[in-house]
């Protein structure tokens, strides 16, 4: 944060100097913005034989970067790998992708590839898995983790039993009581998940009873699930969920918030030889915005550390270690572009610059929730910028960016003829939340999507996928096309 405010672009009047970074993955090289080595101008333009990629391609266009989902699960892998080896923990890591995060077919391929297990949370993700799993992509030695609210005869619930079926390593975890009977009577073997109920940093068992929140269950009814599993003969305890809260930046927080989850663990597991792992769910936070800064390694030392000094004092061994990682997944391989197709002065002490396409429902996250991304030119940025403000091409009054409760300046290039600009850290929860396909917001057909990826000789791979025409949108919305 500067003054307070999150950085989401370049705040400055002077042009961007020539090969600048703005984070790991985005730099300038001749005016133009490359996203991992890719010039994305390009992509809106005719081009030289000699450039990647040979199409012309529509705005607005969703790009969708593969090689980042990788990145981001190598990297964490690598983190707890070396935090295991320098505190010489004796347990394991388990890298699951949350699969809410973004549930589209390329990404799932992608983190199953990067060898991630699987966590899951509603109904059709069991088909989504079951595709997988035929696909010979969800192999046998993933996890399956069952979360989300499945109580008896709820399609998620049978669905579960069916998967069951196809997969030995899937665990159910429990949210509430009732949850228990379809497992209790399945005639199936299950591992089982235990969810304790979220609550605040460093709460007691008093306080987390009365804690307000719908997710898990609390100490007394987590006790009772406990004993009920203990005492049938087809389930195991073997997972205990821990999550407490989503994009957690404050180390000290995070770690305080998940303290007396781990006494109870250590107490459960003093009980239940079985329970082997500590899941901490999701949380795990990722850059939006170009001042993002969280030291993974510390985190995972210091999560390491505090389950070594809690078994250590009930006496336990220590429970490999289970993350979900949705938003740290995909946040960063998902970026969307536009043109500027309009300067509006309109007397506003800053100029309105408009795309075209729509903010609200491209990442609904930033007028619902005043959430910050990253957005630059892609060309241009070696001339003069000013401080403007951005409207999306539909008629409501919050389809702005940056946020309206927002303190952060906004500055582009003052030169916007065929101007671009790409909002990035998109790729997790916005188009899920925007949904795909359908009808938006002011009937604004959805964007042409590119998905790129790298092959082994390290060149750039690309598929395009057509977006919506208006009779789709149309015959979505019921109506019969004219035929001219
Ligand atoms: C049970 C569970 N696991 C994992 C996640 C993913 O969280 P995040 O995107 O913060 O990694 C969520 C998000 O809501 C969740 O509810």
């Amino acid at each position: 944060m500067s003054d307070n405010h999150p950085i989401v672009g370049w705040e400055a009047e002077t042009p961007v100097p020539d090969q600048h970074t703005f984070n790991d993955y985005l730099h300038v090289k001749n005016g133009r913005l490359h996203m991992d080595g890719l010039d994305l101008t390009q992509l809106f333009f005719d081009k030289p034989d000699e450039q990647e990629f040979h199409q012309v391609l529509p705005s607005p266009l969703e790009i969708v970067y593969l090689p980042r989902i990788r990145r981001q699960i190598r990297q964490m892998n690598q983190v707890f790998a070396k935090a295991i080896e320098e505190l010489g923990y004796d347990g394991r890591f388990h890298y699951t992708y949350a699969s809410k995060a973004n549930a589209a077919e390329e990404v799932i391929r992608t983190t199953l590839g990067a060898g991630a297990h699987h966590e899951m949370s509603s109904s059709v993700d069991v088909n989504i898995a079951q595709i997988m799993i035929h696909r010979g992509l969800l192999t046998p030695d993933r996890f399956i983790i069952c979360n989300g609210f499945k109580p008896a005869g709820s399609r998620y619930a049978a669905n579960i039993l069916q998967l069951r079926q196809l997969h030995e390593k899937l665990i159910p975890v429990v949210e509430e009581l009732g949850e228990l009977p379809p497992l209790l009577h399945s005639g199936h073997q299950f591992d089982v998940g235990l969810r304790l109920k979220s609550y605040g940093p460093n709460m007691t068992e008093t306080e987390m009873v009365a804690a307000n929140s719908r997710f898990g269950l609390d100490p007394d009814n987590f006790w009772k699930a406990a004993d009920y599993i203990a005492a049938a003969p087809n389930l195991t305890l073997k997972l205990f969920h821990n999550m407490v809260g989503s994009q957690l930046t404050d180390m000290d927080d995070f770690i305080n918030r998940l303290h007396p989850g781990m006494e109870i663990f250590a107490r459960m597991r003093q009980r239940y030889p079985d329970l082997s792992i500590y899941d901490f769910g999701g949380g795990m936070p990722v850059a939006m915005t170009l001042d993002f800064n969280f030291d993974y390694p510390t985190f995972a030392r210091a999560l390491f550390t505090a389950l070594q000094d809690v078994c250590r004092r009930y006496n336990v061994p220590v429970p490999d270690v289970m993350g979900e990682f949705g938003r740290y997944t995909t946040a960063e391989h998902g970026a969307h572009l536009f043109k500027i197709i309009a300067v509006k002065e309109n007397n506003s002490k800053l100029p309105w610059y408009i795309i075209d396409g729509s903010i609200m429902s491209s990442f609904p996250d930033s007028w619902a929730l005043a959430e910050h991304f990253i957005v630059l030119p892609l060309n241009h940025l070696d001339k003069p910028f000013q401080r403007v403000q951005l409207g999306g091409i539909t008629c409501d009054s919050d389809d702005v960016y940056p946020p309206k409760p927002s303190h952060s300046p906004l500055y582009l290039p003052v030169e916007t003829d065929d101007l671009y600009l790409g909002f990035f850290g998109i790729g997790a929860y916005q188009e899920m939340l925007g949904g795909v396909g359908g009808s938006k917001h002011c009937v604004v057909p959805e964007a042409y999507e590119l998905i790129v990826d790298k092959g082994d000789d390290g060149r750039f791979q690309f598929q395009v996928l057509p977006g919506q025409n208006e009779d789709a949108v149309l015959e979505n919305l019921g109506y019969i096309p004219l035929v001219e």
